[in-house]
């Protein structure tokens, strides 16, 4: 029995999260991803990552042998998530013949401790919390929050000198080919519902994370030691097929695009949203549909 059996509630979202993995696998930036290896301490350090998900940043982290000791905290809103990500980890490391096994709050993977921390992020930042961290990830999650408003606390949770690798932040530019005559319409109400949403009472995100995070930084006093791009890019092979679930991930992108765009009709017509939806249904079924997202990667470290 796998975590979606069990938890049918967020299923649908958890596989999405494990869909996606091989889409990051592929989008994140390997320039930054070198300067993550060049600053990551050595030793056993504390890594916390908010807005963690399932964790499979966790595992693809083993996986490259950036992290391997200390202990590493997954940080979610999300507590079936989380629930499933404890599942989802065993299941990861025993398929890679990692012995794992239960801790109080959270697992063990290998050598690794992973906690799990069920937290919304403007709540943990407003309250008392335990030691800092050495490193701070955030994966496809800058684009969901107030970046200006969060991003001094976050880097509070750093000690002195500590590193971040900010990923996957969303720039405002999907292109979903071949072309639609609504293509442009769709995106920019889309944008505008990026732009607007309130989540956990808060304002959730902007369409221009990604160009925006070069100043928030430089403004937060971390200015980012390199950056780049990590495009999502979805095609299928020359046979129609999408590798791994990556059919379920585009089929999750045009959902939360409907869904967005549902409350929306005064910027797009419930009919050229319903034609534009099962026209990306139908290229997706017959392998035809390409999907890009232009993203970008960050990393630098807090002042000593
Ligand atoms: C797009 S998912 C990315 C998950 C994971 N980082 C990954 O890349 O697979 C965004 C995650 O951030 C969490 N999240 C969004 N807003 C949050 C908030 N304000 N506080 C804590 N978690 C939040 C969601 O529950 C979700 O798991």
């Amino acid at each position: 029995m796998t975590c979606f059996d069990e938890a049918p509630m967020t299923s649908g979202y958890a596989r999405y999260l494990a869909a996606k993995t091989t889409v990051d696998d592929r989008a994140l930036n390997r320039h930054v991803l070198a300067g993550l290896r060049r600053l990551m301490p050595a030793g056993a350090p504390r890594v916390l990552e908010v807005g963690a998900g399932l964790g499979t940043m966790v595992a693809r982290l083993m996986d490259w042998g950036v992290v391997g000791l200390g202990e590493y905290i997954l940080l979610d809103a999300d507590r079936q998530l989380l629930d499933c990500s404890r599942r989802w980890l065993c299941d990861w490391a025993a398929a890679r013949g990692l012995r794992s096994g239960p801790l109080p709050d959270g697992l063990r993977v290998g050598d690794l401790r992973v906690r799990l921390v069920h937290a919304e992020l403007g709540r943990y930042l407003e309250a008392a919390h335990g030691p800092l961290a050495d490193v701070l990830i955030a994966n496809a999650v800058l684009d969901l929050v107030d970046v200006p408003a969060v991003l001094p606390g976050l880097l509070r949770l750093l000690v002195p000198g500590g590193v971040y690798w900010f990923t996957i932040n969303y720039d405002g530019e999907s292109i979903f080919a071949p072309g639609h005559p609504s293509d442009d319409r769709v995106m920019r109400a889309y944008h505008r519902d990026m732009d607007e949403r309130f989540r956990y009472g808060r304002p959730a995100g902007e369409s221009r994370t990604g160009r925006r995070l070069f100043h928030y930084l430089r403004a937060a006093g971390v200015p980012a030691l390199a950056a780049g791009s990590s495009d999502w890019v979805v095609s299928a092979d020359p046979d129609g097929n999408y590798p791994g679930d990556e059919a379920y991930f585009l089929r999750s992108i045009l959902g939360t695009i409907e869904n967005a765009l549902r409350s929306r009709q005064d910027q797009v017509e419930p009919a050229d949203l319903a034609d534009w939806l099962a026209v990306r249904g139908r290229q997706l079924a017959a392998g035809e549909l390409v999907y890009i997202a232009h993203q970008l990667d960050f990393v630098g470290r807090s002042p000593d």
